[in-house]
């Protein structure tokens, strides 16, 4: 096995994740006036997030849906998005809740939201695990956010580097060595 060139640094503990997300699921419900919602993890980051959010939300008729989408250009987000995977139902009509594992220049949850616009939800919020202000290129609405970090490259609990480190339990720095 080759060594890797990086070191990891927890950032945020699994422990001090799963308290979070355990708040941001009684206020989602609190705030949601409906028993109704439907949950759109963006995938892949938002994978692992939307599983413990959702367990998290004590909602009798919430729907787990997911899109996928990609930049089209290099790993720096460009704006420009295609939608890799669609959802499966219909949202017309319904309180919508996208799930988002970082929000970095903004540019891919404004794209999101404008396109679900289109598809006449009854309402339109976001969840954040993560949020990066340092690097936002767009305003976008954060509804429920787990936490803020600096402009800092961070991995696991979803996040990748290079479709790996997904599967770590915390979110982590990623330092090159
Ligand atoms: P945007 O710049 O807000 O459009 O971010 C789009 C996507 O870039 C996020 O959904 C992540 O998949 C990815 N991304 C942004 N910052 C990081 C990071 O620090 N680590 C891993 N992925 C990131």
């Amino acid at each position: 096995m080759s060594t890797p060139a990086y070191d990891l640094e927890v950032l945020i503990s699994a422990e001090r994740i799963r308290a979070r997300i355990a708040e941001l699921g009684q206020e989602i419900a609190r705030r949601q006036a409906s028993r109704r919602l439907v949950c759109v993890g963006v995938l892949k980051g938002s994978f692992m997030f939307l599983a413990d959010l959702v367990r998290a939300i004590p909602l009798p008729e919430l729907e787990v849906d997911f899109i996928g989408v990609s930049s089209y250009v290099g790993t720096e987000s460009t704006g420009v998005v295609r939608i890799t995977h669609d959802l499966a139902r219909s949202i017309e009509g319904e309180d919508v809740l996208l799930v988002e594992d970082i929000v970095d220049t903004g540019l891919t949850v404004r794209y999101l939201l404008d396109n679900l616009a289109t598809r006449h939800p009854r309402s339109l919020q976001v969840a954040a695990l993560l949020e990066k202000p340092a690097r936002a290129k767009v305003h976008v609405p954060i509804d429920f956010r787990g936490f803020t970090i600096e402009d800092r490259f961070v991995v696991g609990y979803g996040l990748d580097f290079d479709g790996r480190l997904r599967n770590l339990p915390h979110v982590a720095l990623l330092h090159p060595r």
